[in-house]
């Protein structure tokens, strides 16, 4: 593989931005601190640009197998590319569900042949599978959805979740909605429902029980846990209170959107956890600001825009996000509300650290070369028609945001240049050491 050398970037290390020439010898980051004249066989000029780690998401949902025509992991991997994702983390929900070992392999061997970048996938926890969790390997964890989400995976008898945090090594994650409190604030509603009722329905009291109901559980039996797509400012507090074992995610759509968009965006911004206030939105930036919330992660979750126009509830939840996720916090860079740095540590070093990620996460010597390049002037609007998701449309479509992603390197390949990505490339199946402990402990 060819030694690249990428010269002047502006460079987000762990603790400091330096000007430096960073040299990529296959698919290692050999130097940070490379001469001008290093032997390579690719010189790129990145005077003006900021080099990061490639993200990684760790919350997305490719739906192959089964729902391939909303995405793939082909088409999910040439979105991330795009976005600056260099691995993204992929959740249990396709069908069939990936509940055994045995349908983890069949996911990373059909990711070994279409994926454009890194990838990892979570084994699902059912009622009884609690075997098959004991036994899983090469997963960054268990995906319990303690409230139910699209699919049928829900896990809700205290004594199988009991048995799940007693039983099993793996770190563990969830979605917390309770559904008791679903089901009776669907039932007070009736029938005659329209677009703002998800979010009664799915209110602020059914993530606040739930996420409550898991971190007691996690508190109990000494196991590590990940609060995926915080929405409340009741959870942030929660995160708080329990920074041992406990880490938190927010998704750019609890920061950016809130129930009084439903007016103008409908169904498109209808996802599990439901939005909440625009308080709620603060509280999250508040909880990242000040540590309680160590991840941003998408939650990219793409339906179809046929699907989504169906009138509520027969809408589908979700929505896609993993081509401008990183744009849309580096928006919030130029507009001040956060620094790169932040950025780089709640996209890239966070989720490494929470999942046991080997290599990533950090520019550093020796680390994997899984690299973007951003452009923090770059002005771009978000359209549909540019979104390389099949689902191919944005909920953020028409906003102008300020800071891209300009190029993309997966395992020192570049996979996105001059706003095209090579679908010909593939990336690796992420490595999970999970002897390290986690955030707390790495
Ligand atoms: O809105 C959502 N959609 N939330 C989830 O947790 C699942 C996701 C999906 O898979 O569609």
């Amino acid at each position: 593989m060819p030694r690249i050398l990428i010269q002047g970037a502006t460079c987000v290390l762990p603790d400091e931005t330096v000007v430096a020439n960073v040299l990529l010898d296959g698919t290692t980051l050999a130097s940070i601190d490379a001469p001008r004249t290093s032997r390579c066989d690719e010189v790129v000029d990145a005077t003006g640009l900021h080099l990061i780690p490639g993200v990684i998401d760790d919350q997305v949902h490719f739906r192959e197998p089964g729902l391939t025509h909303k995405e793939d992991l082909h088409t999910g991997s040439l979105a991330c590319a795009r976005g600056g994702v260099t691995t993204y983390l992929e959740m249990p929900n396709t069908n069939p569900s990936t509940v055994t070992q045995e349908r983890l392999e069949e996911k990373l061997s059909l990711a070994a042949s279409k994926s454009v970048v890194n990838y990892g996938f979570y084994v699902g926890a059912t009622l009884d599978n609690l075997e098959d969790l004991k036994k899983a390997s090469r997963t960054p964890g268990i995906k319990i959805f303690i409230g139910s989400s699209t699919g049928n995976m829900l896990v809700d008898d205290q004594d199988v979740l009991e048995q799940i945090f007693a039983e099993t090594s793996l770190p563990i994650c969830a979605h917390c909605e309770d559904e008791m409190t679903v089901r009776e604030n669907a039932r007070k509603l009736g029938n005659a429902l329209s677009i703002s009722d998800h979010s009664r329905i799915r209110d602020r009291a059914a993530a606040v029980i739930s996420a409550k109901r898991a971190v007691d559980l996690a508190h109990r039996h000494g196991h590590r846990f990940h609060l995926l797509h915080a929405s409340t400012a009741e959870e942030v507090e929660i995160l708080k209170d329990h920074r041992d074992r406990i880490t938190g995610e927010a998704c750019p759509h609890h920061l950016f959107f809130h129930v009084g968009d439903y007016e103008r965006l409908g169904a498109l911004v209808q996802m599990n956890p439901s939005l909440k206030t625009e308080a709620d939105n603060r509280a999250l930036w508040e909880g990242l600001l000040c540590g309680a919330i160590q991840v941003v992660a998408t939650d990219h979750a793409p339906h179809t825009l046929e699907e989504k126009k169906r009138p509520y509830p027969e809408s589908p939840s979700g929505l896609p996000a993993v081509e401008n996720s990183l744009a849309l916090l580096l928006n919030q860079v130029n507009l001040g509300r956060c620094t790169i740095s932040q950025v780089v540590s709640w996209m890239c070093d966070a989720p490494a650290r929470v999942w046991d990620l080997v290599g990533k996460g950090r520019i550093q010597e020796g680390y994997d070369a899984d690299l973007v390049l951003v452009d923090l002037g770059r002005e771009a609007r978000v359209e549909n028609r540019d979104q390389l998701t099949k689902s191919g449309w944005s909920p953020w479509h028409g906003e102008v945001l300020t800071g891209w992603p300009v190029s993309t390197w997966v395992m020192g390949t570049r996979v996105f240049e001059s706003g095209r990505v090579n679908p010909q490339a593939r990336g690796r199946e992420a490595v999970f050491d999970h002897g390290r402990g986690g955030f707390w402990k790495a």
